[in-house]
């Protein structure tokens, strides 16, 4: 029904921008349409907000910052030495997307960081050298190329590098969510008791475990120790801490014959071998196979990723942006974008580490996922 102008108030424009001044004195927002030709104006302004945009951090460009980073700051300096991968879109704050961070991290060689511990959760995944040190709750994680370890949130943790040569890795934390959240902390003096019982402040952790544990324990899929506890200090999270490259590999050329994802191609979870679930209640992490000359179909989902390229090289089409992308490249898709991948060789595959939110979407009930059929018609997917 069109309301009479008639009926309007005579000096409404006047009388509108006084009491426009009056709600901006109270800290007010005015949910309603300036505009009635525009449909749904109201409500469509309440959804906007900052939100982060495709963009791509080339490893070649970033290497030699890394490198003189390691040169100007040591231990002594700083005890963290990493570069954030910052979108673009999203100004003034430390993310990749609007719930997620990655990071590159160099360790020069025969450096430990002082232990500390924090709620985000974090993960680590090698990429060049050998020797990628991290200690967390006890266990003593050496490690290289492909293998993933987990710092899940409230574990005590070092960082650094136990050999001779240089050591990148790349980091994910869920820390732009949880700040979100008001649930942020950190802790940094670390104590340890003597025999006298005594509390002794150390920078490094004492192995209570094995440095094998979390292969000797978890490593054999489908077996799950019962005479052990599973219980590593936070209770929810995967106490599998390291999760190596080889079988991690492996999982993938065992699938390779198999049709795999119209919109993934050939993807393996990281899961939580007690529950088979995502690894952290915030975060999950894929390993993903395009066979040579796979490309995927397009896909969205409100779920936001963080790509790290392993091997091989090829493109993603986002949000109707390509992107090309080689190894140790890393790309973000915020949720929301339409992505589809490629690989253009031929003859190799190509391997990209996921790392995604969709655990927190799954949790809150607002995860979905989309994408479009051969034909084109829209389809969810499940
Ligand atoms: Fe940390």
């Amino acid at each position: 029904m069109t309301v009479a102008k008639t009926s309007r108030h005579h000096n409404r424009d006047s009388e509108l921008a006084i009491l426009h001044e009056r709600t901006q004195a109270l800290n007010l927002y005015e949910f309603w349409s300036a505009n009635n030709e525009t449909e749904h104006e109201a409500t469509n302004n309440l959804q906007k907000f900052t939100k982060a945009v495709p963009h791509i951090w080339k490893y070649a460009d970033v290497f030699p910052c890394l490198e003189k980073a390691g040169e100007l700051i040591d231990m002594y300096d700083s005890e963290r030495r990493s570069l954030i991968m910052c979108n673009p879109a999203l100004e003034g704050q430390i993310a990749t997307t609007t719930t997620m961070f990655a990071a590159y991290r160099i360790n020069n060689p025969n450096e430990i960081a002082p232990a500390h511990r924090h709620s985000p959760n974090a993960i680590r995944f090698g990429l060049t050298g050998s020797t990628n040190f991290t200690g967390v709750e006890g266990e003593d994680i050496t490690f290289g190329f492909g293998d993933l370890v987990l710092t899940p949130h409230d574990t005590w943790h070092n960082h650094g590098n136990e050999g001779e040569g240089g050591a990148v890795n790349l980091s994910v934390l869920d820390m732009p969510l949880v700040n979100t959240l008001n649930a942020t902390y950190f802790e940094h003096d670390y104590f340890e008791e003597d025999e006298k019982g005594e509390k002794i402040l150390k920078d490094v952790q004492e192995a209570r475990f094995p440095n094998d544990y979390s292969q000797r324990v978890y490593g054999n899929g489908g077996l799950l120790p019962r005479s052990e506890s599973h219980h590593r200090g936070t209770g929810d999270a995967s106490p599998m801490y390291v999760y190596r490259w080889e079988p991690t590999r492996q999982a993938l050329e065992n699938l390779r014959d198999r049709d795999g994802s119209l919109y993934d191609g050939v993807l393996v979870e990281y899961v939580d071998p007690t529950t088979g679930q995502a690894p952290y209640s915030t975060m999950t992490f894929f390993a993903q196979m395009l066979r040579p000359g796979e490309a995927t179909l397009a896909s969205k989902q409100n779920a936001s990723l963080i790509y790290t390229v392993i091997e091989g090289s090829g493109h993603s089409i986002i949000g109707g942006r390509r992107f090309d992308w080689n190894p140790f490249d890393t790309f973000c898709v915020p949720g929301g974008e339409w992505v589809e991948h490629a690989n253009g060789s031929p003859s190799n595959d190509a391997i990209l580490f996921v790392s995604s939110d969709e655990p927190a979407l799954k949790a809150l009930r607002f995860y979905m996922r989309h994408g479009r059929t051969p034909e084109g018609d829209l389809a969810v997917i499940s």
